[in-house]
């Protein structure tokens, strides 16, 4: 760390800004193989959200990569950026009071876990959801032809071919996408973050 920096404090404090927007800053990560559901889930809990008049914010992954991230490829170094800042990002959002959806395949339980302690040491709440599609699925849903290419040898290092994906040990929730209606999801996924949330 450069010790030439200092930190600039705002005047206006986390209570005051939460207490503005009457809700807490919460960080709920969404984490599974392409094609699992998360960014499907992320949209149907923003918009739930939203409808229900609280404010929220979507990281995606395929998103962030085409700016925040853009350049960053799938190398293990390269994702461990693209998540340490995913997650800084989420964390100056959820301290401004939003609800923070990020979706990310983060495959790298020490990065999810570093991720968490992170914004557990900012005094945010993180919520670690597990979006569980067997790897089958994933790859028969195929939404983008990704798996096709990558069984082709068209892409490298994806995820669950040639890339590996560790699975979440204690998730806060774990939603099996291929057994349960989105629709029971989103439930199963708003109660855990309206509690959160203290809303
Ligand atoms: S992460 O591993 O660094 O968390 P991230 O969620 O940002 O991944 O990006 C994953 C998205 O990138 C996938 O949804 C898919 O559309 C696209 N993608 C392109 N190449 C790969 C790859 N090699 N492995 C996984 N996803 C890939």
């Amino acid at each position: 760390m450069n010790t030439d920096l200092t930190w600039t404090k705002a005047k206006v404090t986390r209570a005051d800004r939460w207490n503005l927007l009457g809700q807490s800053g919460v960080v709920v990560w969404l984490t599974g193989l392409s094609g699992s559901g998360k960014s499907t889930l992320a949209v149907a809990l923003d918009n739930w959200l939203h409808q229900h008049g609280r404010h929220c914010q979507i990281l995606d992954g395929d998103n962030l990569r085409q700016g925040l991230c853009r350049g960053l490829t799938f190398t293990e170094a390269d994702r461990t950026e693209n998540i340490r800042r995913a997650g800084e990002a989420a964390k100056l959002l959820a301290e401004s009071g939003l609800i923070v959806i990020c979706s990310l395949i983060s495959p790298y339980a020490k990065l999810r876990q570093e991720t968490k302690l992170s914004c557990q040491a900012a005094g945010l709440t993180f919520l670690e959801v597990f979006v569980n599609a067997p790897m089958e699925v994933c790859e028969q849903r195929d939404p983008r032809g990704l798996y096709r290419k990558a069984r082709a040898g068209k892409i490298h290092e994806f995820t669950g071919i040639t890339s590996p994906y560790e699975l979440p040990e204690h998730p806060d929730l774990e939603l099996p996408t291929d057994r349960l209606p989105l629709e029971q999801c989103l439930n199963q996924l708003t109660s855990l973050v309206m509690k959160a949330a203290k809303l």
